[in-house]
């Protein structure tokens, strides 16, 4: 005989129940519940499709089917009472389902096993995340096109090193990260496209001897096909991993959008102001205006890419097919899924709300020698000069304007004939932010017009 307390799902060889500490480290249900609805999902399905191929009777499955459903209604409410002794949301479910229709509830897992209905589960819940993480990159990347759109011939120092390197215009850089957003959104839909089949009818690794149709169920759950080896439908955590990959890198961008709002909302820059609903105050320095939201979506990346590290280490070295090790897979997606949403939805109302200062932006843009380059080019495209005599021509001409504590175009013809006597008054025309910003008509340059036609292509596309 069974002892009384030994599981009522898989006791039946067993004499005793577990250990208190065994129950506590092989629970899953503090966590799992949150794939309640997804479980419900793939059980209801998994269901119809026994009935239709005729492995249980169609009354039974109806009873499943509408069990179900009250179960999740239950679930819905918070009324439902999750126990830890039932291990996961699986078996909560199904001993829920027993209570409440009675017999026909163990029919259910005829034809399956937990390992391809926790596949199941996980993948339908990774694959809602990958069509939020669609949504939020979309309208992080729409608010992005309008603040370039608004600002496409607005000049800014571009930098290199942190240094200004040479001008640049404010649609521009909005228009980088719009690129680097965009390679995030066709990550995210490529992994989805490639999880997209489906594990339900693995069984536990070998597949079963029922005439089960994995077809019906894989297109019931909205899958493209039913993956086409059980043992590694029932060990693949790719799509996990993919998704952590994915998050990893667009948090990466996103830290590093979130560190130049730091700098640009600075006293010292002033190249931005944060909206008052995306900034907070110092509890003792009056004057404070802290850019707190972009400084925790810089530090998103950290438990971001912690969830990656940690479950490429789980399944690293399992071998086939399902090991209890891969349980250590969802908390570690869920923390990374919660947060890489908020990141995006964070940035994206920062960016709506954010005001550039068009006249710091533009002040800033001509200081620094930004349009040094600008001068070495003119002296080879008019003087002929090689490449590397100009740049030594104009790096004599940054000393001197150094020296005198004024900018290039500041310096005098005769100062600038000094150092080269072929120069002529038409090196000014070079000089200005907006004369080296429109003169980088290359394609993809900072130009207004090739930002503009970036943002038409981008404009088509999202
Ligand atoms: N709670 C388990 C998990 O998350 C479900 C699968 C359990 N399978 C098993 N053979 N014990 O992985």
């Amino acid at each position: 005989m069974t002892d009384q307390s030994s599981n009522q799902m898989w006791g039946g060889r067993f004499a005793a129940g577990p250990d208190a500490i065994m129950e506590a480290i092989n629970a899953s249900i503090g966590f799992d519940q949150r794939m309640a609805a997804q479980d419900i999902a793939g059980s209801r399905a998994h269901a119809a499709m026994l009935a239709a191929t005729g492995v249980i009777s169609d009354s039974d499955a109806q009873a499943i089917r509408e069990g179900l459903l009250t179960v999740l209604s239950e679930i819905q409410s918070g009324s439902f009472q999750f126990s830890t002794a039932l291990e996961d949301i699986h078996m909560n479910v199904e001993a829920r389902l027993k209570a409440v229709i009675g017999e026909p509830a163990g029919r259910l897992h005829t034809g399956r096993s937990r390992n391809d209905q926790v596949a199941t589960d996980f993948k339908l819940w990774v694959r809602d995340q990958f069509d939020a993480a669609e949504t939020g990159l979309l309208a992080l990347i729409r608010a992005l096109l309008t603040q370039a759109e608004a600002g496409a011939d607005w000049v800014m120092p571009g930098f290199t090193h942190l240094q200004t390197a040479q001008p640049v215009t404010w649609g521009h850089h909005m228009m980088a990260y719009v690129e680097m957003f965009g390679r995030d959104l066709s990550r995210v839909r490529d992994a989805r496209a490639r999880m997209n089949e489906s594990p339900l009818g693995a069984a536990a690794l070998a597949g079963t001897s029922f005439p089960i149709d994995r077809d019906m169920t894989a297109q019931a759950l909205g899958f493209d096909r039913p993956a086409a080896n059980s043992l590694d439908a029932v060990s693949d955590r790719d799509f996990a991993l993919e998704f952590l990959s994915t998050a990893s890198i667009c948090a990466v961008h996103l830290s590093r959008f979130a560190e130049e709002l730091v700098i640009w909302s600075s006293a010292q820059f002033r190249f931005v102001t944060l909206s008052d609903r995306f900034s907070t105050g110092s509890s003792i320095m009056p004057q404070k205006k802290n850019p707190d939201a972009a400084e925790l979506i810089r530090a998103k990346v950290g438990r971001i890419y912690g969830a990656n590290t940690a479950l490429m280490m789980v399944m690293k070295g399992l071998p086939l097919a399902y090991s209890k090790d891969m349980q250590e897979d969802k908390e570690q997606v869920f923390d990374a899924a919660d947060n890489w949403m908020l990141a995006l939805a964070a940035m994206e109302g920062m960016v709506k709300d954010m005001t550039a200062n068009r006249d710091g932006l533009a002040a800033a843009a001509g200081s620094g020698f930004s349009t040094a380059t600008d001068l070495a080019d003119w002296l080879v495209r008019v003087l002929g000069l090689p490449f590397r005599d100009a740049h030594h021509v104009t790096g004599s001409l940054v000393a001197m304007a150094e020296a005198q504590g004024c900018d290039l175009p500041d310096l005098t013809l005769e100062d600038m004939q000094s150092v080269h006597a072929d120069i002529t008054d038409d090196v000014y025309s070079v000089l200005t932010v907006e004369n080296s910003v429109n003169s980088r008509q290359s394609f993809g340059g900072t130009a207004p017009d090739q930002v503009r036609a970036q943002i038409k292509r981008w404009k088509a596309l999202v």
